[in-house]
């Protein structure tokens, strides 16, 4: 029998995203706050014959490549680079995290992928490793590797640590098309060119919020400056923002550069009540109800 690992992987919503001006390489620089949720891609990852390379198959994202640019596939290049071994494995994936929804599903599943072939091929990396690697993959996936509630500066790759209390209940209100993220930020660049763009920063009522647990004020302090250039890009979500609030959401966003819109939910009971009447509003495609922080990428024991 070939050797197998499971992994789960997290889905990430923004709860502050503040984007900066773009800089020569054509990122920005960002300060946002990632909190991992319970929503999760599932990856079971096996040793493949000598010389098979990497296989990698797909349920639940039938418009995502799965050949050698797939994030998932350069993750298992970068890591038998690292360590030189051949990527002898077979990848299956099944996706609950949107495809180009904001929701760093792609990163995700690079992330799952460096977590299980540390574990396959017991390498013992750790994670300060794994998330530095991840890095040269794309700029979400060293919070996928690392998952709770952080601090990302930098691209969004440079973590640190918050204080933060409690669990949340959120609302998912999922959409039938994506959103390219490099469209997203284009359209960002280009509403904002004749203005000066700050530096970003973090604001001071989203981290006491989360130090005190509270989700009233979380609510009121949540923020992504990519929520404007998600709306002029998909006008009907502002439609859907003012349902999600209508049917008793605490606060509501566009998470990360869209289209997936997030609502926080004073408890379980309210989540459901929302969910029910986005879904009788007709304005999405699906909905679920999900908490966090939630772990990075991890092994499934067993
Ligand atoms: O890092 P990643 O490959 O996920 O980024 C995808 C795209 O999103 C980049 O090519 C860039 O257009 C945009 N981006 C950005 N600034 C960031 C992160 C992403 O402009 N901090």
């Amino acid at each position: 029998m070939p050797k197998e690992i499971r992994v789960r992987a997290p889905a990430k919503i923004n709860l502050g995203l503040s984007v900066g001006p773009l800089r020569p390489d054509g990122y920005h620089d960002l300060a946002t706050v990632f909190h991992a949720v319970t929503l999760f891609d599932d990856l079971t990852v096996r040793t493949g014959a000598p010389g098979s390379g990497i296989a990698l198959t797909m349920i639940g994202a039938d418009d995502v490549s799965t050949g050698p640019d797939n994030l998932a596939c350069r993750a298992a290049t970068l890591l038998a680079d690292h360590v030189g071994r051949a990527p002898d494995v077979e990848i299956a994936i099944t996706k609950a995290i949107p495809v180009a929804g904001g929701m760093a599903g792609g990163s995700a599943d690079a992330a799952g992928v460096l977590v299980a072939l540390d574990a396959l091929w017991h390498l013992g990396l750790g994670r300060a490793e794994l998330a530095s690697l991840g890095a040269a993959l794309g700029s979400d996936v060293p919070f996928a590797v690392h998952g709770g509630t952080v601090v990302g500066t930098g691209r969004g790759e440079r973590l640190t640590p918050v204080l933060a209390r409690g669990e949340f209940h959120w609302v998912v209100a999922l959409s039938d098309d994506g959103l390219s993220t490099p469209g997203v930020y284009r359209e960002i660049d280009r509403l904002r060119a004749q203005q000066s763009v700050p530096e970003p920063v973090v604001s001071d009522d989203l981290m006491q919020a989360l130090r005190s647990g509270d989700p009233e004020a979380l609510g009121r302090s949540l923020s992504n400056d990519l929520q404007e250039a998600a709306l002029s890009l998909r006008p009907r979500l502002g439609m859907l923002l003012e349902a999600g609030l209508d049917n008793g959401a605490l606060g509501g966003i566009v998470s990360g550069s869209g289209p997936t819109c997030v609502f926080l939910a004073r408890d379980r009971e309210a989540a459901l009540t929302c969910a029910i009447g986005l879904t009788m509003s007709g304005l999405i495609a699906g909905v679920r109800t999900v908490t966090g922080p939630a772990p990075g990428a991890r092994v499934v024991p067993g």
